[in-house]
């Protein structure tokens, strides 16, 4: 397909699967995965927004994670720390805007302080919208959004009546922030683990086989062809 026949999804949502099974077939420890994982997020932000990609959302630690060993866990939430850390400056140089989705509240201090911090810095970014998913469960914030939507209404701050599909969105983590396009899980798994359970509903689905940290423009290409190639009917005829 020629780079101008290609159809450019606004949203692209990644679940990044295969850390692990990238650090086994090369002998090393799981958590040198998500080191070389993490560092990938970078490069394909920088790479998706070139090609015109404007919202990017990534599934960086869901609410399931947590029965991981603790080391693992130890592992990710110190990559995640860094990597909120130093994106104050990448975002500044990238003018890329950075928003965290999930249940914050059950994170440590430090990455709570630098969630912060970030958002506040890169909310004027006017580049790439970037979505970072932490302790993240669609069912969560799902039940989360159907809670405070409850205290509204107790509240007598909403109308019952009030209640439609854009209004409800008011209350998700994703307010404001359009439904994926396409989703991509990497490594070849074809589930959706709990990931943006509302927001997907319309968005067409690509499974690569490549591990996550192999995961780059040539892959991203074949995604957005591959995106290019289907017919959305939103429920209609073509
Ligand atoms: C799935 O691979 C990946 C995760 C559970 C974590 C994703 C996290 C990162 C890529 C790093 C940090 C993210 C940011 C935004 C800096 P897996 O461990 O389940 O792999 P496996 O299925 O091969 O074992």
């Amino acid at each position: 397909m020629q780079e101008n026949e290609l159809i450019i999804p606004k949203h692209v949502a990644i679940i990044m699967d295969g850390n692990g099974r990238w650090a086994k077939k090369k002998m090393m420890p799981r958590n040198y995965g998500h080191t070389q994982g993490s560092k990938n997020v970078e490069k394909i932000c920088e790479i998706a927004y070139k090609m015109g990609i404007q919202y990017l959302t990534v599934y960086a630690f869901s609410t399931e994670n947590w029965v991981r060993p603790k080391e693992e866990i130890d592992a990710l939430m110190k990559l995640l720390g860094t990597y909120l850390e130093t994106s104050i400056k990448t975002s500044t140089k990238n003018n890329m805007r950075v928003r965290i989705i999930g249940d914050t509240s059950k994170l440590s201090e430090d990455i709570k302080k630098s969630i912060v911090a970030l958002e506040e810095a890169s909310k004027n970014n006017t580049g790439l919208n970037f979505q970072v998913a932490i302790n993240y469960g669609g069912r969560d914030e799902l039940l989360r959004a159907a809670k405070a939507l409850a205290m509204d209404v107790k509240a007598n701050i909403t109308e019952i009546d009030d209640i439609d599909e854009t209004f409800f969105e008011k209350y998700l983590d994703t307010k404001g922030v359009p439904d994926p396009d396409l989703l991509i899980r990497t490594s070849g798994e074809q589930r959706l683990s709990n990931f943006l359970l509302w927001q997907l509903a319309y968005t067409e689905f690509y499974f690569p086989e490549v591990l996550w940290p192999d995961f780059d423009k040539k892959e991203l290409i074949k995604a957005v062809e591959y995106y290019s190639s289907r017919t959305r009917k939103f429920g209609g005829l073509e």
